[in-house]
């Protein structure tokens, strides 16, 4: 057995995906991060949650970070005994910026670190398995490599090209969730050709915008695939996103909503009543292990 006998946390970054017309394919990392502990030991299983999600997640081997580290335990042929695990997350949940996708890959991240994997689960096959657990992957990459990422899938097997970014980030967090599965279920079977065509320029400038054309971000982040569709179960965020468009901020519903993300940072625009603010920068890398 090679299990560590000390601690392994790992620190995993937010991320937004979308980001306006890239539905399902780009993702950025933002400097805001949970951190995961976990542990060996002789038997059992035991969880703690601080911060978001605490007294509402299961305390089983049906959290997500359990059930990603043994998915990930699995294919390393290695399993601890027992586990304890500590969560201290500050990424909120059902927002749009991808709790999910940190659980995902800090699962996997940390479940690698302890039984020390890495030449058994590489970088590639990590992101892999995290796509596979969440379905599709803009989010876990971002999570995972830090920095803008664009993703896609040919078949069953998931890609990503990373890119370095820098860019100000606001986003404004609403009191209440709305959730993935149920954003997903507003989008059509079909799209219109011309709203097609329209996201395809859209997306292709949004990654020249955010490289190095800042002033092409208000019309990089025009969407028709995803977000007029989604409106009516978030009629506040959609609000918002017009009002910043309106004062010239380039604003987006960030992932499957209901976050309002802008491409800006000293915005004049009121935060609404409940909701959170939080100016933040891009996270150049993706989850990182420390050794305890
Ligand atoms: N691309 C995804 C969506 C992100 O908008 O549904 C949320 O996981």
């Amino acid at each position: 057995m090679t299990v560590r006998s000390g601690p392994v946390t790992v620190r995993v970054p937010a991320t937004s995906a979308n980001l306006g017309p890239g539905f399902d394919a780009l993702g950025l990392a933002l400097d805001f991060h949970d951190e995961i502990t976990v542990e060996a030991t002789g038997a059992g299983l035991s969880i703690e949650v601080l911060g978001e999600g605490q007294g509402q997640v299961p305390l089983d081997e049906t959290h997500l970070v359990v059930r990603s580290m043994l998915a990930a335990f699995d294919l390393l042929g290695e399993r601890p005994a027992g586990l304890r695990l500590a969560c201290r997350n500050v990424v909120p949940h059902g927002r749009g910026l991808g709790s999910s996708a940190a659980a995902i890959v800090g699962g996997i991240v940390a479940a690698r670190a302890l039984v020390g994997g890495e030449d058994r689960l590489d970088d590639l096959a990590l992101f892999q398995l995290a796509t596979d657990l969440e379905g599709h992957p803009d989010n876990v990459a971002p999570a995972l490599f830090g920095g803008l990422t664009i993703s896609w899938v040919d078949g069953a097997a998931a890609a990503t090209q990373r890119l370095d970014c820098q860019v100000p980030v606001t986003v404004f967090v609403p009191p209440t969730a709305v959730s993935t599965e149920q954003a997903r279920g507003l989008l059509p079977e079909t799209v219109p050709h011309g709203d097609a065509v329209f996201n395809t320029g859209r997306a292709a400038l949004l990654v020249a915008a955010l490289l190095h054309a800042p002033h092409r971000l208000i019309s990089a982040t025009e969407d028709r695939l995803h977000q007029p569709y989604r409106a009516a179960a978030m009629p506040d965020s959609y609000r918002l996103v017009r009002n910043l468009r309106v004062e010239g901020v380039p604003a987006v519903i960030s992932g499957a909503g209901p976050t309002v993300l802008a491409f800006a940072q000293g915005i004049d625009e009121a935060t609404p009543d409940g909701w959170a603010r939080h100016r933040l920068d891009v996270a150049e890398r993706g989850a990182t292990v420390l050794l305890g």
